[in-house]
């Protein structure tokens, strides 16, 4: 590396670290009153870190998402993202750190709290019942419905009907309504668990890969339906796809091998040397 070279990228690096840090600082939620973090930020993680076996998969020095703001996660397979979305979740316990949400701290709550807490997670493999209709995916996912005991469904209500028919419509799958889920296609799946997701009206939505195996067109419409969704919800979305994710046009944070690498605009991380070096390069 040239001498000139190097220069422009601590200038490119410095240029990232201290701009995202920055947003945050003022709102450390182990540094200020509840009231303060929490009247900007609905999630908010403080050097959260996990290991297994002695191999760090996560280690998060501060990350907030915004009420009603559209987030996006990138990186290179193993970078941890799936692994913020279980420590976040409940799912996994961490090693270290905080996670708060919604003016509290949720760290080493169970799965189950959290999701009743409002934190909702489309798996990047979408889990939907394929011995239940579209519809009745739908009524499974009703808040209130997730302690679905004796195999019998709370009967829904005239409005959570209507909400079901209206998001089928808006995901385009009205009529395959009353078709069995094991009869849509792979990118109508991810439609439908995404729908479940919205269903049952989480204060945050974390979506997992949601455009993994799709076709372009359906691609393009799953980013449709996330910027639809981030009109009137809060998310975080992990993907892989670059075109998908400029057509998010969202604040994208990059993790690679566990950390933080950097984070703004797409723009900005396709001029930042580091991200490009370890993951938009190759
Ligand atoms: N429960 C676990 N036990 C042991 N290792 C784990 C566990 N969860 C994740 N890991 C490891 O942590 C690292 C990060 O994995 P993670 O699934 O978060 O990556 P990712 O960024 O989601 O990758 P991909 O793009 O392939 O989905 C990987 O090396 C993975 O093997
Ligand atoms: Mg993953």
């Amino acid at each position: 590396m040239t001498q000139a070279m190097q220069e422009e990228q601590s200038v490119l690096v410095d240029e990232v670290g201290p701009s995202y840090l920055e947003q945050y600082r003022e709102y450390l939620p182990s540094q200020v009153n509840r009231e303060v973090w929490s009247s900007r930020f609905v999630l908010f993680v403080e050097n959260l870190s996990v290991s297994f076996d002695g191999f760090k998969a996560l280690d998060m020095p501060h990350y907030g998402v915004r009420h009603g703001e559209l987030r996006v996660i990138i990186g290179p397979n193993g970078a941890g993202k799936t692994t913020f979305c279980d420590l976040v979740s409940g799912k996994t316990r961490p090693s270290a750190g905080q996670v708060y949400f919604d003016s509290k701290e949720i760290t080493n709550m169970d799965e189950s709290e959290i999701a009743l807490r409002g934190i909702g997670r489309k798996f990047q493999t979408p889990t939907v019942f394929d011995s239940l209709t579209t519809y009745e995916n739908l009524l499974l996912a009703l808040p209130g419905n997730q302690a679905w005991k004796n195999n019998l469904f709370r009967s829904e209500t005239q409005k959570e009907s209507v909400a079901i028919d209206a998001i089928l419509e808006k995901v385009s799958l009205a009529e395959h309504r009353d078709k069995l889920a094991k009869s849509l296609s792979h990118g109508q799946r991810q439609w439908l668990a995404i729908s479940a997701l919205v269903i049952a009206k989480p204060k945050l939505l974390l979506v997992d890969e949601p455009a993994a195996g799709l076709t372009d067109s359906e691609t393009e419409k799953t980013a449709e339906l996330l910027l639809e969704l981030a009109k009137e919800h809060t998310l975080v979305v992990i993907e892989h796809d670059m075109e998908f994710v400029r057509r998010l046009d969202s604040t994208v944070t990059v993790l690679n091998e566990g950390k933080v690498l950097a984070e703004g605009s797409m723009a900005e991380m396709e001029r930042n040397e580091e991200v490009v070096e370890a993951y938009l390069g190759r």
